[in-house]
């Protein structure tokens, strides 16, 4: 009789709980009944933290926090205000509300919010421009509530926007939608920049390869990295109680980039517009949650 090969599973074989690790480093000799515990191994591994339930409490609470703020944002914008009435109402805001705004003096950062206008990419330092009606403005916002870190942004219209703003914006919010819908146990990393990129340059337009996703909770820049373009079934796979943002930025015209004297404003190389949405998101048992949620629906029918 031939002997089958498949007769248990071999030491050095994935493991059969799909984590992508040898057995003997994962689930051999643990009670099947009990799922493995990632934690250290993520940690050691990776050098990632994943959350537990009193920080994904924390996180969610920062993270309403920081939609609310993007909801005060959106109600004040409108031609006339500057991008420095911006950060002084996100500043005031999340004063109030007995948080610290994480952009402050993060790195050298000058102001509490990062407010990109149009053909600016991300990093705008708030000052005295002036929005115009037509214009798209990009407020990204990062509160610490009891040391936890929520980080989130939205695109926004000024006035009546073209047909080129509704169409960046629209790309970018999809792209954000496209990246949620690989976010679950089992799915790796590569997977969510695979979804962007292949709907956002079929759609014609390019994705930023500069900036990425990252992880965010215990502090504003974590492991894991999240790029939002790649290869599907590349990279790490996604475990419960993973945090990190998916906040891709498309531009109309070409991906290239350039920094400004600031050191911060990053802009388009070829001057076209360039939008952004993100969110913070936990990765659940059966798929994600996000921690800083908001609406698409109005954005995608404006
Ligand atoms: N909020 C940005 C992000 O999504 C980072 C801004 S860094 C700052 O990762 F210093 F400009 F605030
Ligand atoms: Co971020
Ligand atoms: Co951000």
């Amino acid at each position: 009789m031939l002997k089958k090969k498949t007769a248990g599973v071999g030491r050095n074989a994935p493991c059969p709980c799909g984590s992508g690790f040898k057995y003997k480093k994962c689930c051999l000799g643990k009670k099947v009944s009990k799922p493995y515990d990632f934690k250290k191994l993520y940690a050691q591994k990776y050098k990632i933290r994943l959350k537990q339930k009193k920080d994904i409490e924390g996180i969610r609470k920062a993270g309403r926090l920081a939609v609310d703020t993007l909801r005060l944002a959106e109600s004040e914008i409108r031609p006339g205000i500057t991008t420095d009435d911006i950060n002084m109402l996100v500043h005031k805001f999340t004063i109030k509300n007995d948080a610290v705004p994480g952009p402050l003096n993060y790195r050298g950062f000058p102001k509490s919010v990062c407010v990109s206008v149009n053909e600016v990419v991300c990093h705008g330092i708030p000052g005295k421009r002036v929005l115009k009606d037509g214009d798209i403005v990009n407020v990204d916002v990062t509160p610490v509530l009891d040391g936890y870190y929520a980080d989130a942004n939205k695109t926004f219209f000024v006035g009546t926007p073209d047909s080129d703003a509704r169409n960046i914006v629209r790309v970018a919010c999809e792209s954000l939608k496209k990246g949620i819908s690989m976010v679950r146990p089992g799915n790796r990393i590569g997977d969510i920049g695979w979804a962007i990129q292949r709907y956002a340059e079929g759609e014609g337009c390019s994705v930023v390869r500069e900036f990425i996703g990252h992880g965010v909770g215990f502090a504003f820049h974590e492991s894991p990295q999240v790029p939002h373009y790649g290869r599907k079934g590349e990279g790490i796979i996604l475990v419960p109680g993973m945090v990190f943002t998916i906040e891709p930025m498309i531009n109309l015209g070409k991906r290239y980039l350039s920094v400004l004297e600031d050191k911060w404003t990053t802009v388009t190389r070829d001057g076209s517009l360039s939008a952004q949405f993100e969110q913070t998101f936990l990765v659940t048992d059966n798929g994600c949650e996000s921690l800083t949620p908001y609406d698409f629906e109005r954005i995608l029918n404006a």
